[in-house]
């Protein structure tokens, strides 16, 4: 009889989509091996905490989260550290946490199985050596997500920003064989499922030999069932004519990019190394907007990097009002270890009183934008994905085309479906809607 009992495991994942579908692959491969998964790290006989390094601040996080597994973890239970922070760290995590017995980086998770049964010998083990031909393709993910799906198709990073540790813990840059992108979104429809976000560090510099990404989003956006796609995040420089192209005649494809801009100061770019100026930044969104009008656009920024001025920072606050983001997802620079940036001279480097000032300057730009384009887009109707229960009882959250968030009123039964919804109210950032005309998921809205 006790033979008959699984193991349990229990993960838990900080950071990027990358890192969430990176645990979608470890559940598949701990399931394949006879693992059911479990939501407490009580009732787990192995815990996964699969980490981010991309700021210090997530970082502590997962040390503070580290210290509390020590005294809700079963005496037997394994503790795993999986992840960036553990290709960043490595073995200094074991010395330092008595209570983890392995660290994996993000090209081990083949070994995962081998190296807990080992773990429970008392063997404990840091693993993490860069594969370049790994990308798990005989994987089976266990999706969280019931509604879209995470596609990974490169991992690592060839780019080399100077504020950026994922280079480090990632790896060189690689791409998946588009038939196998292919095959697992036809297995997603199988599932059925009607919108897939492919992933990668600079996913549009997506090269698997013989296809770049415009080849991929038309074989992709060529599926049967397929009706969404997404990707992120693009790097500005790989956004070619070609690519561009493919987007806007690919019907599947969604009316939004999330174009990290980082600064809108050339000056500030080019320590960066970002590798593209605050004018070949604006080309590259005009090119974007002639060929999907009306496409939404949300970035990624950080402040106070080592060496920006209050002028510098005053040309990202007019480029954010230039383009007129739909969001922004907003940083104070954080110094990693090892990155050129921290190279930089020790009086450039911008205090934290001014960074944070900056951050709230640029906060309320974003949301003042923000706002007004939302108020214009009152009254307009939209099809949406209905995605899940809302955090208040009786209400959905639904998502646009365009990645607008809509609430709208309605029974779980509709998860999944699309419908059409007319907006009918904002907070500024996200939307209140009224379903106007239900219908089933379209085969394909063609
Ligand atoms: N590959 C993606 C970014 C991945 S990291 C790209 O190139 O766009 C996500 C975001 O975190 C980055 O876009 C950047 O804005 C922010 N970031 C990265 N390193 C950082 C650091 N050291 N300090 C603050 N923010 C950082
Ligand atoms: Fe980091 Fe730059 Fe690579 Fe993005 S492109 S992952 S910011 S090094
Ligand atoms: Fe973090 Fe690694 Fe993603 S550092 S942002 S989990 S690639």
């Amino acid at each position: 009889m006790t033979e008959a009992i699984r193991p349990t495991v229990y993960i838990e994942t900080y950071g990027c989509q990358m890192n969430v579908s990176d645990s979608e692959l470890i559940l598949g491969k701990l399931a394949a091996s006879g693992y059911d998964e479990v939501k407490a790290p009580e009732a787990a006989d192995v815990i996964l905490v699969n980490t981010c390094a991309i700021r210090e601040h997530a970082e502590q996080r997962v040390i503070g989260r580290l210290g509390e597994m020590k005294s809700r973890m079963k005496n037997d239970a394994i503790l795993g550290v999986t992840g960036c922070m553990a290709q960043r760290l490595g073995p200094q995590i074991l010395k330092s946490a008595k209570h983890v017995s392995l660290v994996v980086g993000p090209d081990g998770y083949r070994s995962l199985p081998l190296l807990v049964e080992n773990a429970r010998a008392g063997l404990r083990a840091s693993v993490t050596d860069f594969d370049l031909e790994e990308h798990y393709e005989d994987f089976k993910p266990r999706r969280f997500d019931k509604v879209k799906a995470w596609i990974p198709v490169q991992r690592g990073c060839d780019y080399r920003c100077t504020y950026c540790i994922v280079p480090t813990t990632r790896g060189p840059e690689r791409s998946r064989q588009l038939e196998q992108v292919v095959r697992e979104t036809r297995e997603i429809v199988a599932e059925g499922m009607s919108e897939v976000v492919l992933l990668g560090q600079t996913v549009n510099s997506y090269t698997d030999g013989r296809h770049d990404f415009a080849d991929l989003l038309r074989a992709v956006g060529a599926v049967d069932g397929i009706k969404r796609l997404r990707f992120t995040s693009p790097h500005p420089n790989d956004f070619s004519n070609r690519v561009i192209e493919a987007m806007a005649e690919t019907s599947a494809v969604c009316e939004h990019v999330h174009l990290p801009m980082q600064s809108g100061s050339t000056r500030t770019l080019k320590r960066m190394l970002r590798r593209y100026s605050r004018e070949g930044y604006f080309e590259c969104v005009d090119r974007l907007r002639s060929a999907m009008p009306g496409i939404s656009m949300t970035t990624d920024i950080i402040v106070g990097f080592p060496g920006e001025t209050e002028q510098d920072f005053e040309e990202t606050l007019t480029a954010v009002d230039a383009i007129g983001f739909d969001d922004a997802y907003t940083f104070k620079f954080s110094p990693r270890e090892g990155t050129p940036a921290t190279k930089m001279p020790e009086n450039e480097f911008v205090s934290d009183g001014v960074a944070s000032e900056r951050l709230a300057r640029l906060i309320s730009t974003v949301r003042s934008g923000m706002r007004e384009r939302n108020l214009g887009s009152l009254g307009q109707r939209r099809e949406v994905l209905i995605e899940k229960e809302a955090r208040r009882g009786g209400l959905l959250q639904a998502r646009t085309r365009d990645f607008k968030t809509v609430i709208v009123p309605g029974e779980a039964n509709l998860i999944g479906t699309y419908a059409t919804v007319e907006l009918t109210g904002t907070t500024g950032s996200t939307f209140t809607g009224a379903i106007v005309r239900e219908r089933a998921a379209l085969p394909m809205a063609r």
